[in-house]
C-alpha cells in the first residue's frame, strides 16, 4: 500500500473498494475504450488479436509501471461499478495496482483467459468524485498489464437508507457488539462509524452521556464531550452528498460512559447512501499504549490510527489499558482478544464480521507486574499467535517488541517458531530506538501525542511492505 493519509487529502473523496451489500439499483453502464483519448495507454494500440470492441486494444509494453490511465466521469459522488475488459494469452497472472485519482485503492490480478482472443471481465466497486476521474491500472510486476480492451463503468448507485443502526450503508469498523439493535455498542477502543448522506445537517442519537467524536467530509475529527440524546454535528453544509464518521470514547476504568449508536438524525427528507470500505482493515492489540492513554485525543492520536491513516486503511484498537499478554490476575489478552469488548464475560466474537489485513500486537508491558515468568510469556505469544492466525487466515501479523524492552526475546523467539512451524505471515518487529522515555513519553512509559506520530512513522513503512 503506498503512502496514503486520508485526513491529509483534504477535501479530496479518498477512493476505496467495497463490496456492496444493499440492492444497488443499477443504471446503465458506459463504456471507455482504451484506445480513445483521454485514454493513454503506455505500449501500443493493436488489433491483431479478434473480440475486442471499438477499434483496438491496449497492449501495455511488458514492464513494471507500463500503465494505462483512463478518464470518467460520474455525475455524483458516490460509489461506481468498474468493469475492466481483458485478455491474457499467458498462464501466469499480472497484478496491477488500482489507483483511483492517484490514490491506490487495491491491487487487481489478471489472470489468464487462456488465449490472447478470449475477452473476460473484472469487476470492482470504488468510490468517484463528481466530475472527472481519472483509473490507471499500473502493472507491478515485469510481464506489464494484460491486453485491455475498455473500462465500463457504472456509476451513481440509487440505494438509499435511513440511518438506522441497522442502515446497511453505514459501514462499522472495529468490535461492535449488537446484542441491541437499537444501540450497537462499540467495544474495546477506536472503533467508528461512517456513511454518506445527503442534506445540509446530520445529528446523531445518544443513549447516556459519552465523549464522541466525529468528522464529516473527511476534516480533521472534532470532540462532543459529555453529550447524550439527540446531538448536532453540522448544519449548514453544502448541497450535494456528504460523508461522516463518529467514533467515541473508549470505556475503560472509571470512565463509564455509553459508546453506543442510536442512528443518525438525517434532515426532513435526506438519506444514507453506500460509502465504500477501504480494502484493508489493520486490527492493533495491546494495552493502554495501544489505546492512546493518557492523552486526551486519542484514539486519533494514537499509533494505530496514524499508522493505519497513512496506509489509508481502515483499523481498530482491541486495546484495554493494564492489559497483559497472560490471562493471569489481568485482562489476558490471548484470551480475551476473542470478545466484542472487555465488559462480556464470553468470547463473543465472530471473526467472520470483519477480516483483519493485519494485525498487530503489542503485548508484554503490564505481564511483568502480574509474576509470568519468561518461559511461561513466550509459551502463551506462540498460542496467541496462532489464534490470531485461526481468526484470519490470511492477515499479516505484527509482534511489536513493546517500548519498554520486556520479555522482547521471547516475543521474537515466538515470531520464529511459528515462522518455524510454517507460518509465512509473521513478523517481528524491532522497536528498539523507536521511543526515548525522557522526551517521547510523559511518564516514562505511555507516550505523548507527538510520540505517538513518531511510533507511526516507524511503523508505517513496514506494515506498508506487506500490505
Ligand atoms: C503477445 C501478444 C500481445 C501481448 C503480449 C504480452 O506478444 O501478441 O498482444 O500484449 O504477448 O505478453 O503482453
Ligand atoms: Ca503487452
Amino acid at each position: 500500500m503506498r503512502l496514503r493519509s486520508l485526513l491529509a487529502a483534504g477535501a479530496v473523496i479518498a477512493a476505496a473498494v467495497t463490496v456492496l451489500t444493499g440492492n444497488a439499483a443499477t443504471a446503465a453502464a458506459t463504456r471507455y475504450e482504451a484506445e480513445t483519448a483521454p485514454a493513454v495507454c503506455t505500449g501500443t494500440i493493436d488489433s491483431n488479436h479478434a473480440g475486442y470492441s471499438g477499434s483496438g486494444f491496449c497492449n501495455g509494453s511488458n514492464a513494471v509501471g507500463a500503465a494505462l490511465q483512463f478518464t470518467v466521469t460520474a455525475a455524483s459522488a458516490g460509489v461506481a461499478s468498474l468493469g475492466v475488459r481483458f485478455a491474457s494469452g499467458t498462464t501466469a497472472g499480472r497484478p496491477a495496482d488500482v489507483l483511483v485519482n492517484g490514490t491506490r485503492v487495491t491491487t487487481l490480478t489478471f489472470a489468464g483467459t487462456g488465449a490472447w482472443t478470449t475477452w473476460t471481465t473484472s469487476t470492482l466497486t470504488v468510490t468517484l468524485n463528481a466530475g472527472s476521474n481519472t483509473v490507471r491500472f499500473s502493472p507491478t510486476t515485469a510481464d506489464g498489464l494484460p491486453n485491455i480492451d475498455a473500462l465500463d463503468v457504472t456509476a451513481g448507485s440509487t440505494t438509499t437508507g435511513t440511518g438506522r443502526p441497522d442502515d446497511p450503508n453505514i459501514q462499522y469498523y472495529g468490535r461492535w457488539n449488537t446484542t441491541d439493535p437499537a444501540y450497537p455498542s462499540m467495544g474495546w477502543a477506536g472503533g467508528y462509524l461512517e456513511t454518506r448522506f445527503t442534506g445540509t445537517t446530520i445529528g446523531v442519537r445518544q443513549r447516556n452521556a459519552i465523549d464522541l467524536y466525529y468528522s464529516v467530509d473527511q476534516a480533521p475529527p472534532q470532540w462532543r464531550r459529555n453529550v447524550s440524546g439527540t446531538v448536532t454535528l453540522a448544519t449548514g453544509l453544502a448541497g450535494g452528498t456528504h460523508t461522516v464518521r463518529i467514533g467515541y470514547r473508549e470505556r475503560a476504568g472509571s470512565y463509564t460512559g455509553d459508546p453506543v449508536f442510536g442512528g443518525l438524525v438525517l434532515a426532513a427528507g435526506a438519506t444514507t447512501q453506500p460509502v465504500s470500505r477501504p480494502v484493508n482493515l489493520v486490527e492493533f492489540i495491546g494495552d493502554s499504549i495501544t489505546v492512546g492513554q493518557p492523552n486526551v485525543n486519542r484514539p486519533f492520536t494514537a499509533y494505530p490510527w496514524l499508522t493505519a491513516e497513512a496506509l489509508g486503511a481502515a483499523h481498530t484498537q482491541v486495546a484495554q489499558g493494564g492489559a497483559c499478554l497472560v490471562n493471569q490476575d489481568c485482562y489476558g489478552m490471548v484470551d480475551w482478544f476473542r470478545r466484542s469488548s472487555a465488559w462480556v464475560s464470553t468470547d463473543d466474537w465472530n471473526f467472520g464480521t470483519y477480516r483483519a489485513a493485519a494485525v498487530v500486537i503489542n503485548l508484554g508491558t503490564n505481564d511483568v507486574g502480574h509474576g509470568v515468568t519468561t518461559a511461561q510469556f513466550q509459551q502463551q505469544y506462540v498460542v496467541m499467535l496462532q489464534r490470531v492466525r485461526q481468526a484470519y487466515p490470511d492477515a499479516e501479523i505484527f509482534a511489536m517488541g513493546v517500548f519498554r524492552g520486556r520479555y522482547v526475546t521471547e516475543t521474537r523467539n515466538a515470531v520464529a517458531s511459528r515462522t518455524g512451524a510454517g507460518d509465512t505471515k509473521v513478523h517481528f518487529v524491532d522497536t528498539s530506538g523507536w521511543v526515548d522515555p525522557a522526551t517521547d513519553t510523559s511518564d516514562n512509559v505511555h507516550p505523548t501525542e507527538a510520540g505517538h506520530a513518531k511510533i507511526a512513522q516507524r511503523l508505517r513503512p513496514i506494515l506498508d511492505q506487506y500490505i
